[in-house]
């Protein structure tokens, strides 16, 4: 089990830590606190919406019980990536399956050349939340309990940070009671040539859903809980300015939010999706986490006016009907690595 105090001490050793420092610029996250978010705080609303329109990216602090959540969840992470890879793949879809269960190096992204780069040192292992019998699971170790309980508490805090901000409200309003959301536990494997042909564990993008909830990532090395090394981790494009920045979130007690490009979508560009990557570590380094991605329901036809409509996976004018389910399956088709061609 992973202890806080570790992580305290890791902590510490990042402000030291090498000359990458300099190269990089550090987004000033904003964080409130859990209790001032649940007593509607005036000042805290707001620093949370200005965070969400202007950075992409906002953090509450002190959700009762997610710390604890949290550590047994990376711990049953680690207990599953650690099992023989023919066992793990026992648990990937198959053919005729939906995308629940294993998976690795199954995306591909697009780089600013217009090359695409397949992120084959990502494995993730998916299942909605709440439980629902077409997830499936792993026999070996009880991963369900802790995906469960942490994703329950995601779900919880992203729709009330949803409501919040207003963003179920467009459209006629959308109802999300029948609606799974998807948990998504994401693993990145140590690469020994960092920089090479990809420097990225996770190439720029934005997800595609209405809103996802994140956990800051937890690092190890040879075994050992370390800091966030300064070279790696999530970098946001701000919205405001456009400047890539990284996110350092080395606090179990913080849960993050960014907004899906369904969410830009519905409000008309009100609130603009989060583009965001993940940098690879240097060396002999392995990140643990988890998202949990706010789907809208498969038949919601909206009607945006959002530069998004430009977007082919609209597949209309502006202003005319695109169902979820529609820009779903298009962007499935558009990022998913199809390995029977
Ligand atoms: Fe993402």
């Amino acid at each position: 089990m992973i202890h806080w105090r570790q992580l305290g001490i890791a902590v510490g050793l990042i402000l030291s830590h090498s000359s990458f420092a300099e190269d990089i610029e550090v987004m000033a996250l904003d964080i409130i606190s859990y209790e001032d978010f649940i007593q509607e705080d005036p000042l805290s609303m707001d620093v949370l919406r200005n965070a969400l329109l202007e950075k992409g990216i906002v953090g509450i602090r002190g959700v009762p019980g997610y710390k604890e959540k949290v550590l047994r969840f990376i711990d049953s992470a680690r207990a599953f990536s650690a099992l023989a890879e023919e066992v793990k793949e026992a648990y990937a879809p198959k053919e005729e399956e939906t995308f629940l269960g294993y998976e690795r190096g199954k995306e591909k992204f697009q780089r600013p050349d217009g090359s695409w780069v397949v992120d084959d040192l990502k494995v993730s292992y998916y299942a909605f939340v709440p439980e629902n019998t077409q997830n499936k699971w792993p026999h070996e170790l009880d991963l369900q309990t802790p995906f469960q309980d942490l994703g329950g508490v995601m779900h919880q805090m992203g729709l009330a940070v949803m409501q919040t901000i207003g963003l179920l409200d467009y459209q006629g309003g959308i109802c999300l009671d029948d609606v799974p959301r998807v948990g998504r536990m994401l693993y990145y494997k140590k690469s020994e040539n960092t920089i090479g042909d990809n420097p990225f564990w996770c190439g720029a993008h934005y997800d595609h859903s209405l809103f996802t909830t994140l956990v800051p990532a937890f690092y190890f090395s040879d075994g050992k809980l370390i800091a966030e090394p300064i070279e790696a981790g999530l970098f946001v494009k701000s919205t405001s300015d456009g400047v890539y920045r990284k996110v350092v979130a080395n606090d179990p007690e913080v849960l993050l939010f960014q907004v899906g490009e369904f969410g830009q979508l519905v409000s008309n560009d009100a609130i603009h999706a989060t583009e965001h990557r993940v940098h690879k570590a240097e060396g002999n380094v392995e990140r643990y986490t988890m998202a949990l991605f706010c789907d809208a329901p498969m038949d919601t036809v909206i009607h945006s006016t959002s530069v998004l409509t430009q977007d082919p996976r609209y597949g209309a004018q502006s202003g005319e009907a695109c169902s979820y389910e529609h820009w779903s399956s298009e962007t499935f088709k558009r990022f998913h690595v199809d390995k029977s061609k």
